[in-house]
């Protein structure tokens, strides 16, 4: 399918930069590869004598076995850097380097870092598209754009919802991402839901209400999951804790399970970006609510979207 539409941006390293005409685009391409898909189509050849490298210097299943699926499905190839131990990165070598390299061997890249800002040391001297499939704490809006996507699918509107986010908003790097490109959209409002401790942060939350966003904090789950209509939940962020003390404190506070959501709305999903460990009871996996498993799938499609919407963007320095 050819990618007649230009997106506004050429990397793509924050969801600052992803406007409504942006996701219109993105969702566009991705729903015609979900549906070609389910009726057989297994490759498309849109990325064909395209290489695609994926540079991970932190753990990872979805984000680069989705984009390595998302490549291999349209036809192009892959150079791939696991935990980024096989590398010169290990020697001492720079981020910006490496950017200016790696156009050598690749025509687009995604890169998840621990440091926050690495996408775009890497990408300063990139003069091809980036992608920033993590860096630290900070940012990961592919991932943002995959759950806004599975928000489409399941409830069929972007707008007027009651969005409960629960668990570590500190250190999630999916859950302030996801409340910007939600907050394009009219009558969204949302409930944070975690301890004092692992709270969004200051900044964040001050730039959230600058812009008018609806946010309520809260550290109480019950009064509130009736209301939803959506309820988000993140993982406690171990790696970025400073010690296990810290983590156990705050760790376990919540677990969502069928007794919690006995009279939640009918039509509540619960979204989750995985790997989940022990925030969701596994018996919700089979309940109808839960669209974890779904968001994982779809992720393949939006990746597919964005790589050929990418794959030819003339980098702008
Ligand atoms: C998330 C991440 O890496 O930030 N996972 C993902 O990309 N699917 C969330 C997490 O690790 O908890």
């Amino acid at each position: 399918m050819t990618a007649e539409q230009k997106l506004s941006f050429s990397h793509l390293l924050s969801s600052n930069q992803i406007n409504k005409e942006d996701i219109d685009i993105i969702f566009d391409l991705a729903q015609q590869y979900q549906q070609q898909f389910s009726s057989g189509t297994r490759s498309f050849n849109d990325c064909q004598d395209y290489i695609l490298a994926t540079l991970f210097f932190e753990p990872s299943t979805r984000t680069r076995f989705s984009f390595e699926s998302a490549m291999h499905r349209l036809n192009g190839k892959i150079i791939s850097l696991e935990q980024g131990l096989s590398s010169s990165v290990k020697k001492g070598e720079s981020l910006e380097d490496m950017g200016r390299v790696f156009s050598k061997y690749s025509d687009i890249v995604v890169i998840r870092h621990p440091e926050m800002s690495s996408a775009w040391r890497f990408a300063k001297y990139s003069p091809i598209p980036v992608i920033n499939g993590g860096d630290g704490a900070n940012e990961h809006p592919t991932q943002s754009l995959t759950d806004l996507y599975t928000i489409k699918q399941t409830k069929n509107k972007l707008y007027n919802l009651t969005i409960g986010i629960v668990g570590d908003l500190k250190n999630s790097r999916t859950a302030y991402s996801l409340i910007k490109l939600l907050s394009l959209y009219p009558n969204n409002k949302f409930i944070l839901i975690s301890p004092q401790e692992i709270q969004l942060k200051e900044s964040h939350k001050e730039k959230l209400r600058n812009n008018n966003v609806d946010i309520v904090e809260t550290d109480e789950i019950e009064s509130q999951i009736n209301n939803l209509d959506i309820l988000y939940v993140i993982r406690t962020q171990k790696e970025r804790f400073d010690n296990k003390a810290e983590y156990d404190k705050v760790n376990g506070k919540y677990r969502i399970n069928n007794e919690l959501l006995k009279n939640s709305k009918e039509d509540l999903i619960i979204m989750h970006a995985l790997p989940k460990i022990d925030e969701i009871d596994p018996e919700i996996d089979d309940n109808k609510k839960a669209k974890y498993f779904f968001q994982a799938e779809v992720a393949v499609f939006v990746r597919m979207a964005l790589l050929n919407l990418m794959k030819d963007s003339k980098v702008r320095f």
